[in-house]
């Protein structure tokens, strides 16, 4: 289940609230900056469904969501456990960064975690299949996708360029909880 939870920044072992509704997990964010909604993800995706399969199936979603906020990019990240570089994947962005565009996702199978440090708290949230979480430019944040990754994601682009980690060089992502699904 998606569920956010709120830390002070030097405090990851006492957390200061969980929540599990996805209204309160949007109010929650919404002065980040971060738009957290929920849409209609119930289509399951075969096994060995590709990019352009899941982007046909969720084609109403993504056409909407383009048409909504100026997005002319959209692609699929799709990861299974058995995939051959999964370790390297989940490295990758494992470390805080900022983008100079938005990262904007929606989950449309298994589970990944988002963590926002802004306004002196780091915002653990866990997405889950029907989750739309839009990170903004310039927000420090980091993923992990746990040590089995299973999950797709349908990517929104305004500059598929502007996507490009900028690692602040902090070691906070090292100090806080691992996502174990
Ligand atoms: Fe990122």
């Amino acid at each position: 289940m998606s569920h956010l939870t709120v830390y002070k920044e030097h405090h990851p072992a006492e957390p200061l609230g969980v929540f599990t509704e996805p209204e309160d997990i949007g109010r929650e964010l919404a002065p980040l900056g971060v738009r957290f909604e929920r849409v209609d993800a119930s289509i399951a995706l075969p096994d060995g469904a590709g990019q352009d399969e899941v982007l046909a199936a969720y084609q109403h979603v993504v056409d909407a969501e383009k048409k909504a906020h100026g997005y002319n990019t959209v692609d699929v990240v799709r990861i299974q456990p058995d995939a051959h570089n999964v370790e390297q994947a989940r490295q990758k962005f494992l470390s805080e960064h900022t983008h100079a565009e938005d990262e904007s996702r929606i989950m449309v199978e298994g589970s990944g975690c988002f963590y926002l440090h802004a306004q002196d708290k780091v915002f653990q949230v866990v997405c889950t299949r029907g989750d739309l979480i839009r990170v903004p430019e310039g927000l420090k944040h980091w993923f992990d996708m746990g040590p089995a990754p299973r999950f797709a994601a349908i990517r929104f682009f305004i500059r598929p360029d502007g996507w490009v980690g900028h690692f602040t060089g902090e070691t906070i992502a090292e100090r806080f909880p691992k996502y174990a699904p």
